[in-house]
């Protein structure tokens, strides 16, 4: 596989695990989800947050954030995702 078709596996894989987990149920992507949980659109590139952030989050829960108890694999593909819904939404710079 080239290295462009294992990155498109690897977030269509967290696309997928977001699904399944419905992790929508409390968090926004693109204005669309609930609302217990931070949007997550751009939260890979916040400064306040990103990506080691996320995967400790992912990894052990939070107060009110589950501990879904994902392999790394799968935290792997999650923060995949969120990493690439997050360049589709960053504005062009002039
Ligand atoms: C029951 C509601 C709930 C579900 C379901 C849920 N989350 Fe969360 N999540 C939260 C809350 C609330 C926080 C903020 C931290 C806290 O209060 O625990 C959070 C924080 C996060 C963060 C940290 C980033 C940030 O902006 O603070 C990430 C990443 C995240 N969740 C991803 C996910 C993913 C991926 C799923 C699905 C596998 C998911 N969450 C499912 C409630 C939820």
């Amino acid at each position: 596989m080239t290295p462009a078709a294992e990155t498109q596996q690897v977030v269509s894989e967290g696309k997928q695990l977001y699904q399944q987990y419905n992790c929508t149920a409390c968090h926004q992507i693109y204005g669309l989800g609930g609302y217990l949980g931070p949007e997550l659109t751009t939260a890979y590139s916040d400064k306040n947050r990103g990506e080691a952030y996320m995967r400790a989050m992912l990894q052990a829960g939070g107060s009110r954030m589950p501990n879904f108890h994902f392999t790394s694999q799968q935290i792997d593909a999650l923060i995949a995702y969120l990493k690439y819904v997050d360049t589709t939404a960053t504005p062009i710079k002039d």
